[in-house]
């Protein structure tokens, strides 16, 4: 699978969305994420992502982000229209602790 990590948060460019032929992105406030079970690997999202936030699960840190990502699949609602990015996206592109100041 390929998962959401943590540089979407805040940014949310939704360019992602937009790709993805299985319709398996779901839209919490701050944040996509990726249904890990539904996801096909096919990995045309990766390229899409402005904020370089999507990743394969065969990255060295990827078990959190998987366990992230299934957990909030399963709450929040399917997104497949791209939308304006979050309000501060540049300038939260990039940040480092967005992990810990926006999923605390
Ligand atoms: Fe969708 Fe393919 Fe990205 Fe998986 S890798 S989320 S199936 S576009
Ligand atoms: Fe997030 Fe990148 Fe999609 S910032 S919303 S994973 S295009």
């Amino acid at each position: 699978t390929y998962v959401v990590t943590e540089n979407c948060i805040a940014c949310k460019y939704t360019d992602c969305v937009e790709v993805c032929p299985v319709d398996c992105f779901y839209e919490g406030e701050n944040t996509l994420v990726i249904h890990p079970d539904e996801c096909i690997d096919c990995g045309v999202c990766e390229p899409e992502c402005p904020a370089d936030a999507i990743r394969p699960d065969t990255e060295a840190d990827s078990d959190a982000w998987v366990a992230f990502n299934r957990k909030y699949a399963e709450l929040w609602p399917v997104m497949v229209q791209r939308k304006d990015p979050a309000p501060e996206a540049e300038s939260h592109d990039g940040k480092s602790g967005k992990l810990a100041a926006f999923f605390p």
